[in-house]
């Protein structure tokens, strides 16, 4: 049964092996049909395999750490965050049987793969891997779910949104102090893949499925809008990365001119190559 599955929380993990840092409130069902509830709770519920996903994401990322001798609380919050996807997985699926009104289980794990980054060198690969999920995916991450937690109304939804939030904020910083400590050669070599890692992730995000309409009910409820997801999508980057890579020292030209141009993802990906 697929809730074996949870039983893989740790109990070393965050919280000890339980899923939130504090009880969740009651959520609220008033004025939702029952076609809205089953579409909130297919929603809750796909996030549920994103979550787990990312998770692996981050076993590969624990051992890019290791091999990159990076400091020891860095891979230990690495090593944490694959139990901190399992919870937010575990999470999500509990919010998705609020609004089944039963227990659902956990869909079938999603496949998994991550880029292999070929035309970079063996003692860059593994940096690309570190800040590809954390520097790129988490921020974007951490920028969806602020945006998301602004829109929704419902208790429920409001905490578990937060919970997801005070972790991927967490996650980020992964990155972004792996990226400061690495030598100063090493991170030059970064320089032409941050455009090609951009991309790469916003793609990711654009593409991802909602699969819900607009709506300001969806919104309340933890499902924001497409404009609302756009907006935050490009507020991580003019907000959050390119500041960050900017403190770090990279030229942050190419991708500032990529995201004035509206950051284009369904372009021709050869353009974006690192050499
Ligand atoms: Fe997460
Ligand atoms: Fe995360």
């Amino acid at each position: 049964m697929a809730h074996d599955q949870v039983t893989t929380l740790r109990a070393d993990g965050r919280w000890n092996g339980n899923v939130t840092s504090r009880p969740l409130p009651a959520g609220a069902l008033d004025g939702l049909s029952a076609e809205e509830r089953r579409t909130l709770s297919d929603a809750w519920l796909a996030r549920a395999s994103t979550e787990r996903r990312v998770g692996l994401s981050f076993g590969v990322v624990h051992e890019a750490l290791l091999k990159l001798d990076a400091p020891k609380t860095l891979c230990d919050l690495a090593d944490r965050a694959i139990d901190d996807e399992m919870r937010h997985g575990e999470l999500c699926r509990m919010v998705a049987s609020h609004y089944a009104g039963k227990e659902v289980d956990l869909l079938p794990d999603l496949p998994f793969s991550y880029p292999p980054h070929e035309a970079a060198s063996d003692a860059l690969r593994p940096l690309l891997h570190v800040v590809g999920q954390c520097c790129f995916n988490e921020t974007i991450a951490s920028s969806f779910l602020e945006t998301s937690v602004d829109a929704a109304t419902d208790p429920l939804a409001k905490a578990a949104l937060r919970e997801l939030l005070s972790d991927e904020i967490d996650h980020g910083r992964i990155g972004w102090a792996t990226l400061a400590a690495v030598p100063a050669p090493l991170r030059g070599q970064l320089q032409a893949w941050l455009l090609p890692l951009a991309r790469g992730n916003l793609k990711m995000w654009r593409d991802a499925s909602r699969p819900y309409p607009d709506s300001p009910a969806f919104e309340a409820h933890g499902a924001p809008g497409a404009a609302r997801v756009e907006q935050a999508l490009l507020t991580a980057f003019v907000g959050l990365i390119i500041p960050g890579m900017q403190a770090l020292g990279f030229d942050v030209a190419p991708i500032q001119a990529w995201v004035s141009r509206g950051a284009p993802t369904n372009d021709d990906p050869s353009l974006y190559v690192a050499s």
